[in-house]
């Protein structure tokens, strides 16, 4: 193949998002094509991908079904606007997902990735508030070691630590919900035995803070990002009808959880609890288009629309790139694999397989202190060394340079392939994490 690599003299110029900016340009991690669940580096190395991207990726790297979706698409319309004027394709979009989505989740928002999915659901929350006469209700409740993405509504309800620490002015009245991992759940595949009080925390804020002082609350099925912690047996039950009882809005975060990660499309089929509201982003493209979106319950949206004018807009928020016609086309011809290909069912049953392997492959290695995961989602904790980061760090050049991509975060290693993944790949990729974290 001709190699089409645009040439650089600096790599000065670019500001890395979540990356030691520094360390990485004196030797920088490149990659230059994918194809299935391999990416090529900029020296042509082959690169098994342990973590679908960052997570985005279940049907695997370079899907010309959705490739050609989105260039006839932009041949045909390029862009169009969603404030009072659409596309007839955005619509068959939101009418398929919520088909697709647990429960009355019927009403689809589109936003531009998972922070702004996120972001606007903490809106629509206090649009739903005001509208039932309930705008008192100004906190938010989110979870220790949850992620939500990075804009100020996402950062405020972070409870990682970095991602937080340095951004001062966040949104006030945001508590969080201790995390729910627990010594006694260490090698835990599936959801835990314990950790189920680890809920009650939630009926703790409304004693300390009244019955109607929160708004809503947002928890990931699984903290994806933090380092796959499965809801322990019975968690995410109690924290529904903590939220039943007080009126208070339960938003899913299902950014990673969603489209099969869990075995099931959602995290919340798979848990079997209903949110009234659900975040995604993510697979809903298999990540080639930036894209997000939030599925709203009938009783939400529908106080929403009783509160508005007749003839105004009843919410005011929204995105140049809501419903971008170039995303909703990836995204359309992503769910249409998903269906053909019975994808979420392939993702559950490769998960025992999966699973299995992670956990022979690690239980033995000193360094690692812990193992957990489910559906194809697992994660592994290395022993600090000196300071929480360094060995997390450590790692995650040398798998990539021994031919693997894994998410570290902190010190954690999260293995999440791609739902089209064989045994032979998991195999590969694990052995090949396994090389380098034996050695520490
Ligand atoms: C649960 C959760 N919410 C929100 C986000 C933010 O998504 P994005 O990076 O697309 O803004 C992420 C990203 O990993 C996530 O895992």
């Amino acid at each position: 193949m001709a190699n089409t690599t645009p040439t650089t003299n600096s790599l000065e110029n670019y500001f890395l998002p979540f990356t030691a900016n520094k360390d990485f340009k004196k030797d920088p991690r490149l990659l230059d094509r994918g194809e299935g669940v391999y990416y090529w580096n900029h020296k042509g190395d082959k690169v098994i991908d342990a973590s679908s991207g960052l997570f985005c990726v279940p049907l695997g790297h370079g899907r010309k079904e959705i490739a050609d979706a989105v260039h006839q698409q932009l041949l045909k319309l390029d862009y169009s606007p969603s404030f009072n004027v659409s596309h007839l394709p955005a619509f068959t979009l939101a009418e398929k997902l919520s088909k697709m989505l647990p429960g009355d989740l019927n009403n689809v928002f589109f936003s531009i990735c998972g922070s702004t999915a996120v972001d606007s659901a903490i809106k629509i929350i206090q649009a739903y508030q005001h509208a039932i006469g309930q705008s008192h209700r100004m906190k938010f409740v989110s979870r220790e070691r949850a992620y939500h993405g990075v804009n100020i509504g996402g950062t405020s309800l972070s409870g990682m630590i970095k991602n937080r620490e340095v951004f001062t002015a966040t949104m006030p009245g945001v508590i969080h919900l201790r995390h729910t991992w627990l010594e006694e759940n260490k090698y835990t595949k599936g959801q835990p035995e314990n950790g189920a009080h680890l809920a009650d925390d939630l009926q703790r804020f409304v004693d300390m803070y009244g019955p109607e002082s929160i708004a809503g609350c947002f928890v990931e099925p699984i903290a994806g990002s933090t380092g796959t912690l499965v809801p322990p047996k019975g968690y995410l039950e109690k924290i529904r009808a903590t939220c039943d009882k007080y009126g208070i809005v339960l938003v899913f975060d299902e950014v990673i959880t969603g489209f099969g990660r869990t075995g099931k499309a959602f995290g919340s089929i798979k848990y079997n609890v209903q949110p009234d509201m659900m975040t995604m982003a993510k697979g809903i493209t298999n990540g080639a288009q930036p894209m997000g979106a939030v599925g709203v319950s009938d009783k939400i949206y529908n106080a929403i629309m009783d509160n508005g004018p007749e003839h105004g807009v009843e919410f005011f928020h929204g995105y140049t790139y809501s419903g971008h016609p170039a995303c909703v086309a990836a995204s359309l011809a992503t769910l249409d694999i998903y269906e053909k290909e019975d994808i979420f069912a392939r993702g559950e049953k490769m998960s025992s397989y999966f699973l299995d392997a992670v956990f022979d492959a690690f239980s033995n290695i000193p360094a690692v202190t812990d193992i957990r995961g489910d559906g194809l989602m697992a994660a592994i904790d290395l022993a600090v060394d000196k300071t929480p980061g360094v060995r997390g760090y450590d790692a995650q050049k040398k798998t990539f340079a021994n031919g693997v991509h894994i998410k570290f975060t902190g010190d954690c290693g999260i293995i999440a392939p791609d739902l089209i993944a064989e045994e032979s790949h998991i195999d590969e990729m694990l052995s090949k994490i396994k090389e380098v974290v034996s050695k520490y």
